[in-house]
């Protein structure tokens, strides 16, 4: 069967991390029609837009897209999240976006005296509403007395599900789920979401579960991550929890990240966390790693659980064996690094 993917590389580095993630998921030989999407900042000066008006239909048609980044410079970043990334996730409803925070073999962790063993932990962040549902409005521009206001949205839903998910996943895994609030200092949406965890919990007796302030969950990743398993967060904390969890696991360059909606087969999204990192951009030592592993994420999510294995072993391997980009302690380029993971994946 052929698997028709969307590649939408977008802005900076994103161009040049997919690049290598097409040439690794080429490698596994699955049968893969592409299609090239220049969407993205130069467009949007261009036309005017960031996407095409049909964007909706054509990602629908497709059975996944892999983004790189999007952000520019040139280009406020509320206008390019607000006109791509954040309509996608929300006109699709991925709901779920799922973010592994591994510590591969060979690369250096900031954590004194952690090792792989030591960091294994997934993130399952709220991804269509909460703090970045879009509600608010400013009046008064320009005046002293200006107003900005951005309201958080939780519904029941929308936590319910992302919640179960969550539970699912830790079931699945060790066995232990860790949410994250604020709910001593907000007192309505997020007591809710601790309301849903306990009323859910009771669906899973072999999932142990904590309810934890993120504040204090943010220390606990630097001083004891081997105590996580599971996290499940809302939009805004997972987004904030998952840059230091990147950090952990050796920096933006190696963090991936999985955008979808369970139970249904909409197209999901499959991108590196970090952005489009001007300040590294048109180098050639973006490290490939965090897209590389989202093509994992994506290939399982396909039904392809064979070849998400070999891409996921030659990562590891790669990781151990170098080449590795600079920010993970080597010298070698991002088309350095994709060559030689497709080269391990192409002789698996
Ligand atoms: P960033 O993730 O682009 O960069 C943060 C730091 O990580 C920089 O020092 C960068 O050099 C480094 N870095 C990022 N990716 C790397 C890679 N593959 N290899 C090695 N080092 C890497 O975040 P920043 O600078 O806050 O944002 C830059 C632009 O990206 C902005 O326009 C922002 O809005 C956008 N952005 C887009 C995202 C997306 O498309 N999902 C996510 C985050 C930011
Ligand atoms: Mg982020």
């Amino acid at each position: 069967m052929t698997l028709k993917i969307a590649l939408l590389p977008g802005d900076g580095v994103g161009t040049e991390v997919v690049a290598e993630a097409r040439k690794v998921v080429d490698a596994t030989g699955l049968d893969v029609a592409w299609t090239d999407l220049d969407w993205g900042a130069e467009r949007w000066h261009r036309t005017g837009s960031m996407m095409q008006d049909d964007w909706e239909a054509l990602l629908r048609d497709h059975d996944a897209c892999i983004l790189g980044a999007c952000g520019h410079p040139s280009v406020a970043d509320h206008i390019s999240l607000w006109e791509m990334i954040l309509p996608i996730r929300q006109r699709l409803d991925l709901w779920a976006n799922l973010r592994p925070v591994r510590l591969l073999p060979g690369v250096p962790t900031p954590l004194a005296g952690r090792t792989a063993e030591h960091i294994d932990m997934l993130f399952v962040r709220e991804n269509s509403e909460g703090e970045y549902a879009g509600v608010g409005g400013r009046v008064h521009r320009g005046h002293p007395g200006e107003v900005g206001i951005e309201t958080s949205v939780f519904t029941r839903m929308g936590v319910e599900r992302v919640v179960r998910h969550a539970f699912e996943r830790a079931r699945d895994r060790r066995g232990q789920l860790t949410s994250a609030t604020k709910s001593n200092a907000s007192r309505y949406g997020y007591v809710l979401w601790d309301e849903v965890v306990d009323a859910t919990a009771e669906d899973f007796p072999s999932v142990t579960h904590e309810r934890v302030l993120v504040d204090a969950l943010a220390a606990r990743m630097v001083r004891n991550p081997e105590s996580l398993d599971v996290v499940v967060a809302s939009n805004l904390f997972g987004d904030i929890l998952t840059d230091l969890a990147a950090a952990i696991q050796g920096g933006m360059g190696t963090a991936a990240s999985a955008n979808i909606a369970p139970g249904t087969d909409t197209p999901g999204l499959f991108e590196p966390v970090h952005g489009s990192a001007p300040d590294i951009m048109g180098k050639g030592i973006a490290n490939p790693i965090g897209a590389v592993w989202s093509t994992v994420l994506m290939l399982e999510h396909l039904g392809e659980p064979e070849s998400s294995a070999r891409v996921a072993a030659a990562l590891d391997a790669v990781c151990a064996s170098g080449p590795r980009t600079a920010d993970v302690g080597g010298s070698a380029g991002t088309v350095e690094v994709g060559n030689a993971i497709a080269a391990h994946v192409a002789a698996s």
